[in-house]
């Protein structure tokens, strides 16, 4: 069954939120804070390893309450049954969306087209498994006998940057194989990571859904030239392995069709690390660690789909998005994970909030007529205090941020852990409070400060404070909470999508540029600039007669 198609702004709820807002607009969270010291009872969750204060918004109950209201409105529960029971919510590609059939419980049952497609689910997660164990171990050998030392994941958008953030978050937990990402056309790229690699003991994992994306496809061939130069033809099927849909075409780049992973048309490329294409996490880390992952998402999921909306994580994170970015008009967004494993956790979700809420027309093809998605952005702290936090904090615009931190260090190192989470807590105070005018002239005094000097720094060092944050507490950095923390932003999209009345699964916006590219890729090749606006073909020009 499809998704319902409410406009928003004509609900009940918009109409309600729009007149409250008036009267939130200039409210002091601080004055909110004095006012009611209940205030974080009221506004926090605690789930398994996890706690989200979001107190630290321009919010009260009444806000929440219309919030929730605003969801019940969109039929958001009924919506989150679809989701999950495999209807065709991606009605532009005729698909179901079905990532969380990827790491649901062996006994459940989910159909598509009438099919239950947990066992087909489950064969091929024995088939990483058992693959993942005979490389790691060492039994299964590279061309002149020697086991493999590298992985190479040849893939990109959804085919990379799962895979890559989530090897990166969970290093601590890797074994011997060195696993690099190769995604970008740019041969350059290609050539430094090849530089590092010896052809007798690397694998080469070619991960794409539809096995056309022209990146990876030349990334690929260039390899295995290189791959050819020390060994032959028939050594490609020892060393080349891919996850796809596309059999076919696998098979032609001569790969063994019992190396290819096969994965399903209702999984979404930037929802796909659950899949096989998350091969090369499970060779970093061990397949019991991917597993965990897996786990992590499902109670997650279990989470999202039978929690009450008020004490929901993934919803109230999308409510909060949507009070700032359609009546509070921010435009971003930013993520701030306080541990230097999570450096890709923000450019990971810039696909899946970009990609699926980049939209502008509504589930009825009308455009909408109010804001959609929101621009995520970010980097850990406390890096990112040195660089853009200054903006943040004293900045004209509106940057809700989400601060991502965890109780226990991995190497247990105590006071560096201490010195990075106290950063962690004092900038969410020192974004909610700010700095009063009484406190930096108090300052000044102390300093002995002339009047004249104290007057004309006074409004520079003045903070307004009042800037929102949540703040995700979480027990550990495990393969499990990691699971967690990416499924709970994966279905704050949903959540987005759904109130947005817009549909999230598809990218039709990524073609033009494409097929842009193919045709003028064609012109390069001939040395013929065909009819463009004159910006471009003198570009063109310009390039062809310097290259
Ligand atoms: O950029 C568009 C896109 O289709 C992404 O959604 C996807 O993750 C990526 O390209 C790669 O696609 P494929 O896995 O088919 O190579």
């Amino acid at each position: 069954m499809a998704l319902h198609n409410t406009n928003p702004t004509n609900t009940l709820a918009w109409q309600k939120l729009q007149k409250h807002f008036q009267e939130m607009q200039n409210v002091s969270m601080s004055a909110l804070f004095d006012k009611d010291n209940t205030r974080t009872s009221q506004f926090h969750i605690q789930w398994n390893d996890f706690l989200i204060d979001y107190s630290k918004n321009i919010i009260n109950q009444e806000t929440l309450d219309l919030l929730l209201e605003l969801a019940n409105e969109a039929q958001l529960k009924d919506s989150i049954s679809k989701y999950f029971d495999g209807d065709i919510i991606n009605q532009t590609e005729n698909r179901a969306v079905l990532h969380t059939a990827l790491r649901a419980k062996e006994t459940s049952i989910i159909k598509v087209d009438g099919e239950n497609v947990i066992p087909e689910v489950y064969e091929v997660k024995s088939k990483i498994k058992s693959f993942t164990n005979e490389i790691v171990n060492g039994d299964r050998k590279g061309f002149t006998g020697k086991p493999f030392t590298d992985v190479v994941n040849i893939g990109i958008g959804g085919s990379d940057l799962g895979p890559a953030m989530v090897v990166e978050a969970l290093q601590y937990y890797k074994n011997h194989l060195n696993v690099h990402f190769v995604s970008n056309v740019d041969g350059d790229h290609v050539n430094e990571i090849i530089k590092k690699l010896n052809p007798e003991t690397t694998l080469f994992v070619i991960v794409s859904k539809t096995f056309t994306t022209q990146e990876t496809l030349t990334n690929s061939e260039t390899i295995r030239e290189w791959f050819l130069k020390s060994a032959s033809q028939e050594d490609v099927a020892k060393h080349f392995v891919a996850v796809s849909t596309n059999i076919q075409r696998v098979t032609e780049f001569g790969i063994n069709p019992d190396n290819v992973f096969p994965m399903w048309d209702w999984v979404g490329g930037r929802f796909s690390l659950w899949s096989a294409v998350g091969l090369s996490i499970s060779l970093a880390v061990g397949f019991e660690n991917y597993n965990e992952l897996l786990a992590g998402a499902n109670e997650m999921d279990e989470h999202f789909k039978t929690e009450d909306f008020d004490k929901n994580m993934p919803v109230i994170l999308a409510l909060l998005s949507i009070w700032y970015n359609n009546f509070f008009g921010a435009e971003s967004e930013a993520l701030i994970p306080y541990s230097q494993y999570l450096q890709k956790l923000a450019p990971y979700l810039q696909q899946g909030f970009m990609e699926s809420n980049g939209k502008s027309v509504d589930r009825d093809g009308k455009p909408v007529g109010y804001q959609t998605g929101t621009i995520i952005w970010g980097e850990p702290g406390t890096n990112s205090q040195h660089a853009f936090f200054q903006l943040i904090h004293q900045g004209t615009k509106l940057i809700p941020t989400d601060f991502i931190g965890f109780v226990k260090p991995l190497y247990g190192n105590e006071d560096h852990h201490d010195k990075l989470m106290s950063n962690f807590f004092a900038q969410t105070e020192a974004l909610l409070h700010g700095k009063s005018s009484a406190k930096v002239q108090a300052e000044f005094i102390k300093q002995g400060l002339s009047e004249e000097k104290a007057k004309f720094l006074l409004p520079f060092k003045v903070f307004a404070g009042n800037k929102p944050t949540n703040t995700i507490l979480i027990q550990k950095l495990t393969p499990k909470a990691l699971g967690s923390l990416v499924a709970m932003y994966e279905h704050k999209i949903f959540v987005q999508g759904i109130i947005w009345n817009i549909f999230s699964y598809d990218q039709w916006g990524v073609e033009l540029g494409k097929q842009l590219a193919n045709s003028i890729l064609d012109e390069i090749n001939s040395k013929k600039v065909n009819s463009h606006d004159s910006s471009t073909a003198f570009l063109l020009n310009h390039f062809l007669n310097n290259k």
